[in-house]
């Protein structure tokens, strides 16, 4: 079977490489010239463990392009574009030229959006194009996106027409998940009511993480791991840091909690999350400024930032928190350096790019750990006694000194 896929960012890369190994004849659509011809040479355009190999592995099953015309043949075509929030709205453009760049090439193959798009999206687009649109949001992760694809712990799959959600059901055969097959609205709103509770999850941690940080003895890494242990809690997500970022949680929880409010519901919890995360950068300040310990203030302070990715194993800083925390630091006029094994960040004015974490560790008076890259582990044994904030919890408690830990009294 032919299956076109519209855009080439992490999912639509992972969804690409996971149907070709699994025999589609892939055709993957980019109006990046650059990135589809990288991916025709083979040449990964993101870091990813297993991308690189996979792409190899799977080219003679793929096509990559900038021309919607190669699409003419497709049964299925999946768009996963960005669907970006701009003033607080979901921007749906992108899906748009989609949608025109398909219907141009293509009219009888099976549309189906994977973009997080809000309720009502795809039954929109569905009559303004004259055509069934099935609505198939994805669940992945990045670092663990081909794993996330290939082996989904649920399809969901909304149509308002049985014979294409019928199609897009067999295509995702091979995963063995559970299906659920409903409306487009719903499948819609799964994807946002998934991850605004995922990133509420997060928040309601870091909000007793807070209250750790006031208890002498408590430590909010002991709390979690029992909690998770009561299976109606799960263990998932329950890890108190620096907060959330990347491409999704940000923009999702924004774009529903203003989809609420224009539906005349207000999401309260919600945007209590959106505002717990966001202190996340205020607090490691202030923990930085005890932690040194000088005149309550980072003047001049040299300050190491192990990590700039939004999470490990990506090199990915799209609405990374450690972003946000290097730009804070640089208001409060310290003297910023980072290394990331992976992340580019050649783009930051006012910082000092290290090529080690040694490098970084040697060139700072404090250090704050801000990526959960494993490597950042044995900063207590190169910080030599240095403060370190570990807002990660990636060095274990008690074992070292100075040492700063994110939700221990
Ligand atoms: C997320 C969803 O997990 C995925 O289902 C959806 O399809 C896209 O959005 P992703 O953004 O790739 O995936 O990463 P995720 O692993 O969910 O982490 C998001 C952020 O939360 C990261 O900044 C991470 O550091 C943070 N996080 C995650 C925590 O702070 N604590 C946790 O317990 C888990």
């Amino acid at each position: 079977m032919k299956i076109g896929v519209v855009g080439l960012g992490h999912v639509g890369l992972v969804t690409a490489l996971v149907l070709a190994k699994h025999g589609y004849e892939v055709t993957g659509i980019s109006k990046d010239k650059k990135k589809s011809e990288m991916l025709a040479k083979g040449e990964p355009t993101l870091y990813e463990p297993g991308i690189e190999e996979m792409l190899k592995e799977n080219l003679k099953m793929m096509i990559f392009s900038t021309d919607y015309g190669r699409l003419k043949d497709a049964e299925a075509i999946f768009i996963i574009v960005p669907t970006p929030t701009v003033n607080e709205r979901i921007d749906l453009s992108y899906i748009r030229e989609a949608m025109e760049g398909i219907t141009k090439a293509n009219k009888k193959g099976v549309v189906v959006i994977k973009s997080t798009v809000v309720p009502g999206t795809a039954k929109r687009f569905s009559g303004e194009f004259g055509r069934n649109i099935v609505s198939n949001p994805e669940f992945t992760k990045e670092g663990t996106g081909l794993e996330d694809t290939e082996h989904p712990n649920r399809i969901v799959i909304g149509s308002s027409d049985e014979k294409s959600g019928n199609l897009v059901e067999s295509i995702w055969a091979f995963a063995k998940s559970s299906v659920v097959r409903t409306t487009n609205e719903n499948a819609e709103l799964i994807k946002y009511a998934s991850n605004a509770f995922l990133a509420t999850k997060i928040s309601f941690m870091n909000e007793i993480a807070n209250l750790c940080e006031r208890i002498p003895g408590a430590d909010v890494e002991v709390i979690a791991k029992a909690m998770g242990l009561d299976e109606r809690i799960a263990p998932y997500f329950l890890k108190a840091g620096l907060g959330w970022g990347g491409s999704c949680f940000p923009k999702d929880t924004k774009a529903i909690a203003s989809f609420g409010k224009e539906l005349g519901e207000r999401m309260s919890i919600i945007e209590a999350a959106i505002k717990v995360n966001d202190d996340r950068i205020g607090r490691t300040i202030e923990l930085a400024k005890k932690a040194y310990n000088k005149n309550n203030s980072l003047m001049g302070v040299k300050v190491g930032v192990l990590g700039i990715a939004f999470k490990n194993n990506t090199d990915d800083t799209r609405d990374s928190q450690a972003v946000k925390l290097v730009n804070r630091l640089i208001e409060e006029k310290a003297e910023v350096g980072v290394y990331d094994p992976k992340a580019k960040i050649d783009a930051m004015d006012n910082v000092k790019v290290h090529k080690s974490k040694e490098n970084c560790i040697k060139g700072s008076d404090i250090v704050i750990i801000t990526t959960e890259w494993e490597e950042f582990a044995d900063t207590n044994v190169l910080a030599k006694g240095k403060p370190i904030i570990d807002t990660r919890r990636i060095i274990s408690s008690g074992s070292a000194k100075n040492l700063y830990a994110v939700g221990i009294g």
